[in-house]
């Protein structure tokens, strides 16, 4: 069955700076890419801190959104767009639980990371974030369509 590219679901994830610091972009990337998940946006940024306290606008109340900005705000981000069937809720599948002392061994914070204020990646967390998260980070122009001979083996 053909789905197109248009009606595709997709999700943001980014690769937090002490995952850019630690070497861990390929690692990272890997695991989505090997799933079958399409990358269709990606770029390496350093946040400013007004923008990262746009992207966490939600936990604003939280006694530690303002460390959390200043942490993503501290040095390069990877924002990326991966599409695919079910790719936002699997995406956080293959994240693992935000604290990485719960998540599962398999699982991306499970096998990498620590501690919850250093736990390497962000995933949207259902499709209005991703949405909104998806429009926050990158222009329409800077999403690409594509399809590659791969795509018949993988839908
Ligand atoms: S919560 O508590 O349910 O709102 O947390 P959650 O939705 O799972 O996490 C929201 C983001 O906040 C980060 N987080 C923290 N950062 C620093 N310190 C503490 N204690 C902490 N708790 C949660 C968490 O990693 C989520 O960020 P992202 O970038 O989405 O992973």
């Amino acid at each position: 069955q053909e789905v197109h590219a248009a009606e595709m679901e997709r999700t943001f994830i980014a690769i937090k700076p002490d995952g850019v610091q630690r070497g861990l972009i390929a690692e990272i990337i890997s695991r989505f890419e090997r799933k079958g998940f399409k990358l269709v946006a990606i770029k390496i940024v350093v946040p400013s801190k007004g923008f990262a306290q746009k992207h966490y606008h939600d936990l604003k109340e939280r006694p530690f959104f303002n460390g959390l900005c200043d942490f993503l705000s501290s040095g390069p981000v990877v924002a990326m767009v991966w599409e695919g069937e079910g790719v936002i809720k699997y995406g956080r599948k293959l994240i693992g639980a935000t604290d990485p002392q719960k998540s599962e061994p398999g699982t991306i914070r499970g096998d990498l990371a620590i501690v919850v204020g250093r736990n390497i990646i962000h995933g949207s967390d259902g499709p209005e974030t991703a949405k909104d998260e998806i429009k926050l980070w990158f222009k329409p122009e800077e999403l690409v369509s594509y399809s590659s001979n791969a795509e018949k083996w993988i839908y």
